[in-house]
């Protein structure tokens, strides 16, 4: 059977990791968080004293850096980065270094050379209009601001444990304007991606309905 490419996209919160991750596995394929590679990034040049928006300087840090992604780590240059990755500081710094177009031209280069042979489900802002935009299926999850920041304050994996919901709607709302706003690759559903709104869905529900989106794009 052939081994497709699956683009997910949507704003954080709207359940993407844990759709892309159950369905990955249910297909034997491969799981790609391009997101993590932009927080890995944004680690680096943190902990390098890189300013966020000097973009020759970041393009050079990225150029020399190894990121290494898979199901449960993440690596830069070898650190693992996994956990340190998930802070408020770390989502300012990401959404800030995924604004630079020239970051974002490697960075795209290398998600598509991991999705190559396809068997990949890759979750991103960009990857059905962009990184992948003949992908086999593109789906676009959404999900309404209050229930993204409630998820997103019951994430323990994240916030390093539970947060005020208002306190987290506050950094979400401000950290999707900027990645919907940007001039290089905006948030955006692709014309041709199938729309879940997750809102009220469990994500049994959802993970279901996109195997059976995958099963026709196979048959
Ligand atoms: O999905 P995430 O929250 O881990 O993504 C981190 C940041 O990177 C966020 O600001 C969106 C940005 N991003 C992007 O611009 N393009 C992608 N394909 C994935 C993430």
């Amino acid at each position: 059977m052939k081994r497709l490419v699956i683009a997910i996209d949507g704003p954080s919160g709207a359940g993407k990791g844990t759709v892309a991750r159950v369905l990955a596995s249910t297909l034997g394929y491969r799981h790609i968080d391009s997101g993590a590679m932009y927080r890995a990034v944004g680690w680096k040049a943190l902990r390098d004293g890189v300013a966020l928006d000097d973009e020759d300087a970041v393009v050079a840090l990225v150029e020399s850096s190894v990121v290494h992604i898979d199901t449960t780590t993440v690596t830069i240059d070898g650190h693992d980065v996994t956990r340190a990755i998930r802070t408020p500081q770390i989502d300012k710094a990401a959404a800030a270094v995924a604004r630079l177009p020239r970051v974002r031209v490697i960075l795209v280069d290398r998600q598509r050379a991991l999705g190559a042979a396809g068997g990949v489900v890759m979750e991103g802002r960009d990857i059905g209009t962009v990184v992948f935009p003949l992908a086999d299926v593109k789906i676009y999850m959404d999900a309404s601001e209050e229930e993204r920041a409630r998820r997103r304050a019951n994430d323990s994996a994240h916030s390093g444990g539970p947060k005020a919901v208002a306190e987290v709607a506050t950094l979400l709302t401000e950290r999707d304007r900027l990645d919907r706003t940007r001039t290089a690759s905006p948030l955006v559903a692709a014309p041709d991606a199938v729309v879940i709104d997750t809102t009220d869905k469990p994500i049994d529900a959802v993970v279901e309905e996109v195997l059976g989106i995958v099963k026709r794009s196979q048959s």
